[in-house]
């Protein structure tokens, strides 16, 4: 590709990469990365490295290349639930609306359908890369796998985990019989992929309030057992009625990092979801172990327990690696677009409501937020040496943003003929949608857009 790149150097800086030729491996990893390249030199360039019938993609003005979004925390089933229950406080809205609809995945008909139009929607949005909970049943989670893996999306996939307070229709038998359910998706998983170069397992006990002790504590010993390779995700300090009713399930524990981490489940691998109600303590031990968070601004905002803003520049200044959620199902939206937008949003609200003293202060900024989306999502959900920014070696998960008028019919974003790239960016994240998205890799392949193949299975 020659154009121009834009990604993230660091958790609070962007790096614009103007007139940049990118080349990449048929296995779909950066062989070369050179900016201030005349389109008149590339010839010479590509001779140079011996790269011959290669097809070139050439950007203009108003196009440019960033990586793709890495959406940390996404529940597969609840695709079809968007836009329901929202304002709903979070155990009613789990009973009332998500658990029936998640139920209907007993039928792996159902899923297989649901599934297809998931991983296309997200694509289609740009969503390289999810970290994915299934639903409790395992035959549907091994179609979610087998569905992100012929599509070519990069994957964190996780069978939930939830042995109590869920309805009859919804729950599974016994610890013993989730686990084993656990193992079988485990299996298939690196079955399909062994090498996890796309898909990998995620242990995922739902939260502590549907899950015994017995579970929480098997399953920590399953992250310890595989020597510490496989990730972790939960829910964490969510809401209000949630933290109540997790402490009064678990009275010995005064906090949530102190119930999960004595089970074995806060590690580097871990992936918190939500982190909103959080003390100094909490943050300071998980900064400690290691533990990433999965920042979802707009679930926050919308179902749960009233506006939640959580204090994410404070994660940041003290360390806590944090990317972006979707939740969707949760959040209205499966956009990480709007993730990104609502973030901002979130955060100018939590430094207007003063919460300096506590943490909050200072709202975020766009470089902060795109990093998140993109390289900081790609570290929590342990892919940070392979995704999230442009860099020899690294693999090709990237998106060809367009915002010119005749791509879009002029209606979003406003492009003018002067604007610089980190001007476009602003512009995209602020007012661009999936129209802007006209092209996605993951790993130099066309997963979506002009060129997608999909290898043929029939997901375009
Ligand atoms: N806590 C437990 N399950 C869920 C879920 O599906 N969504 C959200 N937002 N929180 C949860
Ligand atoms: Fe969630």
């Amino acid at each position: 590709v020659h154009g121009t790149l834009i990604h993230s150097l660091s958790p609070t800086s962007l790096q614009v990469l103007p007139n940049s030729l990118i080349t990449i491996s048929s296995t779909g990893t950066i062989l070369s990365l050179q900016p201030n390249i005349s389109p008149s030199d590339i010839p010479a360039i590509l001779a140079q490295q011996n790269i011959q019938n290669i097809p070139l993609l050439t950007l203009s003005h108003g196009q440019f290349l960033i990586p793709g979004f890495v959406d940390t925390h996404n529940h597969a089933p609840q695709w079809m639930q968007r836009g329901l229950g929202q304002g709903m406080h979070i155990l009613d809205w789990l009973d009332g609306i998500t658990f029936p609809n998640e139920a209907k995945f007993a039928d792996p008909a159902h899923a297989e359908k649901v599934y297809e139009k998931l991983v296309r929607g997200m694509l289609r949005q740009g969503v390289t890369t999810a970290s994915y909970y299934a639903s409790l049943h395992g035959e549907a989670t091994r179609v979610l796998a087998s569905t992100c893996f012929k599509a070519g999306q990069r994957a964190l996939i996780g069978k939930c985990n939830m042995d109590r307070n869920s309805p009859a229709f919804y729950c599974e038998a016994s610890a013993e019989e989730s686990i084993r359910e656990t193992r079988a998706c485990i299996r298939h998983i690196r079955g399909i992929d062994p090498e996890g170069v796309l898909i990998r397992p995620v242990l995922t006990p739902r939260f502590a309030i549907s899950c015994t002790a017995e579970l929480l504590r098997s399953l920590g010993d399953m992250a310890r057992e595989d020597e510490g390779s496989l990730a972790i995700q939960t829910h964490f300090n969510e809401a209000a009625q949630e933290i109540n009713a997790t402490l009064s399930l678990f009275p010995e524990f005064s906090n949530e990092a102190d119930l999960y981490s004595s089970f074995g489940l806060l590690t580097q691998r871990s992936i918190l979801a939500h982190c909103t109600i959080m003390t100094e303590y909490e943050i300071g031990k998980l900064r400690e172990l290691g533990c990433g968070v999965a920042h979802c601004p707009t679930a926050n905002m919308t179902v749960g327990g009233g506006f939640m803003a959580a204090p994410v520049k404070e994660f940041l200044r003290r360390g806590v690696g944090v990317g972006l959620g979707t939740d969707s199902g949760g959040g209205y939206s499966s956009s990480m677009v709007n993730a990104m937008r609502h973030a901002l949003v979130a955060s100018y609200a939590r430094d207007a409501l003063g919460e300096m003293e506590t943490g909050g202060g200072e709202a975020l900024s766009l470089e902060e937020v795109f990093s998140m989306a993109t390289r900081g999502g790609a570290k929590v959900v342990g892919l940070g040496e392979r995704v999230g920014a442009f860099a020899v070696g690294m693999e090709f998960d990237a998106l060809v943003i367009d915002l010119r008028d005749e791509v879009v019919g002029g209606v979003n974003v406003p492009l003018e003929e002067d604007d610089a790239p980190a001007r476009m960016l602003e512009k995209f994240v602020m007012t661009g949608d999936d129209r802007n998205i006209v092209r996605v890799y993951v790993k130099g392949r066309v997963v979506h857009g002009e060129g997608c193949s999909n290898g043929g299975i029939g997901i375009s």
